[in-house]
């Protein structure tokens, strides 16, 4: 079983941005993590970030056909993209939705999600855990 766990806008800064909001882990701590976890799940990862949108539509595109499970933290496009959206519907491949803070409780843009009516579950809040948990979720559900 692979799963693809991809990373949106401005996460390769993670560790110095904001880090009272988004937390000390750099993006290479949290991949190493989520790497570790696959390693013991026996569950094969791939992992992606950009900052493009376009790069975004194209992996994920790349995700048709093998992989299971994608794990997506859209980053800022959460509240803006429509082609990220529609490229993940177009895959077919049922997808969590990852933020590293609690979204809920912040901006009044960031209220709204692309993605959450069509997510198998978002968590958000949890920190790096959330990746964690919808790795541990992916290596055990039935397709
Ligand atoms: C985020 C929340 C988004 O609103 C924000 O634009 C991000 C990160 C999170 O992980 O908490 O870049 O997705």
């Amino acid at each position: 079983r692979e799963i693809a766990v991809i990373h949106g806008p401005n996460l390769n800064l993670l560790g110095r941005r904001e880090p009272s909001v988004y937390g000390q882990q750099s993006l290479s701590d949290i991949n190493r993590s989520i790497e570790q976890l696959a390693d013991t799940l026996s569950v094969k990862v791939r992992i992606f970030q950009s900052n493009a949108e376009h790069e975004l539509v194209e992996y994920i595109h790349d995700c048709m056909d093998c992989v299971e499970g994608i794990v997506i933290n859209p980053a800022a496009f959460t509240h803006t993209s429509v082609a990220l959206r529609d490229a993940l519907l177009a895959t077919g491949i049922p997808f969590i939705e990852v933020h590293l803070s609690n979204v809920a409780a912040r901006e009044p843009f960031r209220q709204h999600s692309y993605f959450a009516d069509k997510a198998v579950a978002t968590l958000a809040g949890l920190g790096a855990e959330g990746y964690l948990a919808a790795v541990r979720f992916w290596s055990t559900y039935t397709l």
